[in-house]
Formats: C-alpha cells, sequence, structure tokens
C-alpha cells in the first residue's frame, strides 16, 4: 500500500487485516478504543479478559511496527470488574506491550458526560 492508499482515508476492516499493508513507521499517531473485553457482547461482540492480552499483542506488535520511533500511541481502554473485583487484564497487557518495547508514559480519565453515574 503506498501513502496515497491510506492517507486521509477511512480504511474499514479488522485492524490486523489493514495494518499488514501499512509500511513501517509511516504512521504518526496511533488512536484507538478496542472493545472493554467482553463489557459489550450483544453490541460488538467481545474477549474474555483472561484472553485479552493474547488477542491484544499480535496487534499491538503491528501497531509498533507502522508507528514511527517518534510517534505516539492512545489506547482508550478500562479494566472491568470479574467477580466483585477489577479484572488486572489492563495492568496484564501494560506489562506484556512494555516486553515489546513500548514505553508506558502516562495514563488519562475520559470524564464522559453522558455515563450512567452522571445521570443519577
Ligand atoms: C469500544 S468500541 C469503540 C467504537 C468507536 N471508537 C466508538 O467510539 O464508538 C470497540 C470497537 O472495536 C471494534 N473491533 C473489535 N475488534 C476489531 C478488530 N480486530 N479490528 C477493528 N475493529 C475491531 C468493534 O467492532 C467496536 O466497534
Amino acid at each position: 500500500m503506498t501513502k496515497k492508499d491510506y492517507l486521509d482515508q477511512i480504511i474499514q476492516g479488522d485492524c490486523e487485516k489493514v495494518l499488514e499493508d501499512l509500511p513501517d513507521n509511516s504512521i504518526d499517531l496511533i488512536f484507538t478504543s478496542p472493545p472493554y473485553a467482553d463489557q459489550r457482547t450483544k453490541t460488538y461482540g467481545g474477549i474474555n479478559p483472561n484472553h485479552y492480552v493474547d488477542w491484544f499483542l499480535p496487534k499491538a506488535a503491528q501497531f509498533k511496527r507502522v508507528l514511527k520511533p517518534t510517534g505516539t500511541f492512545i489506547l482508550n481502554i478500562k479494566e472491568r470488574v470479574v467477580d466483585g473485583e477489577r479484572h488486572t487484564y489492563v495492568i496484564d497487557l501494560i506489562i506484556k506491550m512494555r516486553e515489546q518495547g513500548w514505553l508506558w508514559t502516562e495514563g488519562y480519565i475520559w470524564h464522559k458526560k453522558n455515563s450512567q453515574i452522571e445521570k443519577r
């Protein structure tokens, strides 16, 4: 895929497949909001929290390949409560992504105006 094929384009598809066609070190910013494990299975399916890291790591490897060394990767994700406890899949993912060479630099809070809590 040449630059004109993906510049200013919306390319729909399985991100792992789409990323395969993108050249190394070609992207400045990746902002992704993957499924929060299996929190919305009725809406768009989901991934069991216990399998989430294995599901995401191949994608993370592709993100790292296409991202420029000066690039930024923003992951919009949230733990999910399982059996009364926050599941650690997000923390586990950060640790595994660091093993891939990612630098974990910051966390942020998405203050959603339309969240359930706001309505109470
Ligand atoms: C948390 S939602 C984010 C949706 C969108 N960003 C939004 O704000 O409405 C996660 C999205 O990831 C999509 N998704 C799941 N697996 C994917 C994959 N392998 N490649 C591309 N998108 C995927 C789901 O279909 C779902 O729309």
